[in-house]
């Protein structure tokens, strides 16, 4: 069977419904996810799951829930919630409640965080509501239900779990007074129906989604923020991404390592310069030891570029086989790093350390466009893979290409400075 033409409508069809680039993830991710959803409809030919899934609405989420990378923790780029802390005391005018927005929540943690941040600096309860919206329905219904283990408290500074956690059945929970503040719901940052409150939002995170689009849908999904943000909302992105938000109307806002912007017209009105520069503020009623940290506190990021998500095969034989990959590559027998990649993408799905292999190994065949996709591949699962960015980057030096070198360069310099290397 000819299984090329049905992959290539699957290509296009999480495209057009997530915006999922092919060229970052790669046909495997998606051959994984369909073998998984396949199994799990007991349908073993391509084309009659193709049927199914074009006309079940339900089958379609099945499929999206099964394809998308919901990596996540608390407090993950902790910077970003100082600059909000601090945007907020600047910028907010009058007592209405604050509207932020965190989309894509994943299974919660991010919105949770805000709400912990939030509270750490004393805003009072019921002083902000925060919209948590993902187009995964799996992961909606994780994160209403609010259990979290330990992969999502991560680093060494999780004092914040005593103070705003109880133990429960399988992990820790959220205190209700932070679990109010937040309302999940499902939406799409593509679709122009995605069910999202009507009011601007003075916050907006929108962090490590945009790497996944190609550049045309970076564009509308900026787009997209700009209308639902207000005139002096702060845009907060991930690391890998803050190169975007300027070439779509954005402003960068100079909170160190925050990657924060406001809209280019805002930023005209009042320049962007730290705030402590600006307008002297009253101290807040109590410290707030949280969200700023601006000393060399242990970070949450601290640890190795490429966690295993919740739902990674057993790690004894993914790890061993990696091991044998990692032991050829040593010994330069680039052939079997080839041969065992694909092995390994085949028996335990996508990894980003596989991917990492797959790229080297063409890398020293000069298969150039092979390299980058793998290497390309290995960041879209892991997006601070270190080993892959700095391939990368020297991939695109030799190719002449310097301004995406520099931004990858810039990416791996940030890595170092968060985990201290
Ligand atoms: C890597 S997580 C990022 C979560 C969180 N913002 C963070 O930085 O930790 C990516 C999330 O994007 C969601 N997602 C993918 N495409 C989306 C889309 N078009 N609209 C909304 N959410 C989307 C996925 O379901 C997944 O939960």
């Amino acid at each position: 069977m000819d299984e090329t033409a049905p992959i290539r409508d699957f290509e296009k069809l999480l495209r057009e419904t997530i915006g999922l680039s092919m060229e970052t993830v790669g046909a495997s991710v998606i051959r994984h996810a369909l073998k998984r959803r396949m199994t799990a409809c007991a349908i073993s030919d391509l084309h009659a799951y193709w049927a199914f899934v074009t006309s079940d609405t339900a089958e379609r989420q099945e499929l999206v829930d099964a394809v998308i990378v919901p990596e996540t923790w608390f407090f993950r780029d902790r910077e970003a919630f100082g600059a909000m802390i601090r945007h907020l005391r600047e910028n907010r005018a009058g007592n209405r409640p604050l509207k932020l927005l965190s989309l894509p929540c994943s299974t919660g943690e991010e919105p949770y965080s805000i709400a912990m941040a939030l509270l750490d600096a004393s805003f009072p309860n019921g002083s902000f509501q925060i919209d948590a919206v993902d187009v995964s329905s799996r992961n909606l219904v994780h994160a209403e239900r609010a259990i979290y283990g330990k992969n999502s408290f991560r680093g060494a500074d999780i004092a914040f779990r005593d103070r705003y956690f109880e133990a429960a059945e399988g992990g820790f929970r959220p205190h209700d007074s932070v679990r109010r503040h937040v309302r999940f719901r499902l939406g799409n940052v593509l679709a122009a129906a995605t069910p999202i409150g009507q009011e601007a939002y003075d916050v907006a995170f929108c962090r490590n989604l945009l790497i996944y689009f190609d550049r045309e849908t970076q564009g509308a999904a900026l787009i997209r923020l700009r209308q639902m943000l207000a005139d002096d909302g702060l845009l907060l992105v991930g690391p890998a991404e803050s190169g975007l938000p300027v070439l779509c109307g954005f402003a960068s806002v100079r909170f160190p390592r925050a990657f924060a912007f406001v809209k280019a017209a805002a930023a005209r009105v009042k320049p962007a310069e730290p705030p402590v520069a600006r307008k002297p503020r009253p101290a807040p009623v109590k410290a707030a030891p949280l969200p700023q940290a601006p000393k060399p506190t242990p970070r949450p990021f601290a640890q190795k570029a490429t966690p295993t998500p919740p739902s990674a095969p057993p790690p004894d034989r993914a790890a061993a086989s990696l091991a044998g990959i990692e032991r050829a590559a040593d010994a330069g027998r680039l052939t079997e790093v080839s041969a065992a990649a694909e092995r390994h993408i085949a028996e335990f799905g996508p990894s980003p350390d596989a991917f990492y292999w797959l790229g080297l190994a063409h890398d020293a065949a000069d298969a150039v466009e092979d390299a980058m996709r793998n290497y390309r591949k290995a960041l879209y699962l892991a997006p601070d893979h270190q080993r892959a960015l700095a391939q990368l980057r020297l991939l695109q030096q030799r190719q002449g290409d310097h301004g995406a070198a520099k931004a990858l360069a810039d990416r791996l310099d940030r890595l170092a400075k968060r985990s201290g290397t």
